[in-house]
């Protein structure tokens, strides 16, 4: 599916979350949005999947705002905070099952590889969960079937170390073929899912470019960091 935006300006009151936005990701590209904390990553993704009303924005030249329910069963999306839902969780598995057309059985499956036994918690309501609970089960039910649109806001955030590389090992088995966009803070993510790095500054794009000149201009960065550190100490080492 292909995502534009076409400037595109998001206001919370007197605030800019996004600032004059122009962005196209064709069908297929994987795309990484980077950028500090506030820099308008998730208001972006929130445009895309259609949970906030943004003009400018298309998926393959519909509004996903205006068409919510057609782009929701074509999206996979696993938001940076889970939604605060009463529901218990075997509710919600029977529900996404019915919308993708797959068996519960098959969401289950992904979720007991990511290290979540979904009977232990069948009858438990999603916002009773753990943080990393509900990224796995929110993973899972995003994972389990074949979506041609895959959004991701910072989806490895709260899993531990096993969980993470079977969500890497999901990935490369399930989403070849599939448009990526993720948020993310973390290089190993940017690394493993996204050919491209678009960097958000105060809700404007800042940078735009390849994941391997980000990674390096990261790696670059951190050197100079701990070279300057050094330099710092140095009087002291040599009073001492
Ligand atoms: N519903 C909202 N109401 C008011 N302000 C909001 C709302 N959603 C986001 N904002 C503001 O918009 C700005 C961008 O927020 P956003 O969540 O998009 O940032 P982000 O890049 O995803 O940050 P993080 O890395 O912390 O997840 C922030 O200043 C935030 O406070
Ligand atoms: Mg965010």
């Amino acid at each position: 599916m292909r995502i534009q935006l076409q400037n595109v300006s998001k206001r919370f009151g007197a605030l800019v979350a996004l600032d004059d936005v122009t962005l196209t990701i064709p069908a297929g590209a994987r795309v990484a949005l980077a950028g500090s904390n506030g820099s308008g990553k998730s208001t972006l993704v929130r445009a895309v999947v259609g949970l906030t009303p943004c003009r400018g924005v298309t998926v393959d030249g519909i509004d996903p705002f205006v068409d919510r329910l057609s782009t929701a069963s074509r999206i996979a999306y696993v938001p940076q905070v889970a939604p605060l839902v009463g529901a218990a969780v075997g509710e919600l598995v029977e529900v996404v099952a019915a919308l993708r057309r797959i068996t519960p059985r098959e969401i289950r499956q992904v979720a007991a590889a990511l290290g979540l036994p979904i009977d232990l918690v069948d009858r438990r309501p999603l916002r009773a969960l753990s943080g990393g609970m509900k990224q796995k089960l929110l993973v899972a039910l995003a994972l389990a079937a074949p979506v041609s649109l895959v959004v991701l806001d910072e989806p490895t955030a709260s899993l531990d170390a096993s969980a993470r590389s079977v969500f890497f090992d999901l990935c490369r088995e399930r989403l070849s073929g599939a448009t990526v966009l993720i948020s993310s803070h973390r290089p190993d993510e940017v690394a493993e899912l996204a050919d491209r790095v678009v960097t958000l500054s105060d809700g404007r794009i800042e940078d735009d470019e390849p994941a391997a000149a980000w990674s390096a201009r990261r790696s670059a960065g951190r050197t100079l960091q701990h070279s300057d550190a050094r330099i710092e100490t140095r009087p002291q080492e040599v009073r001492a």
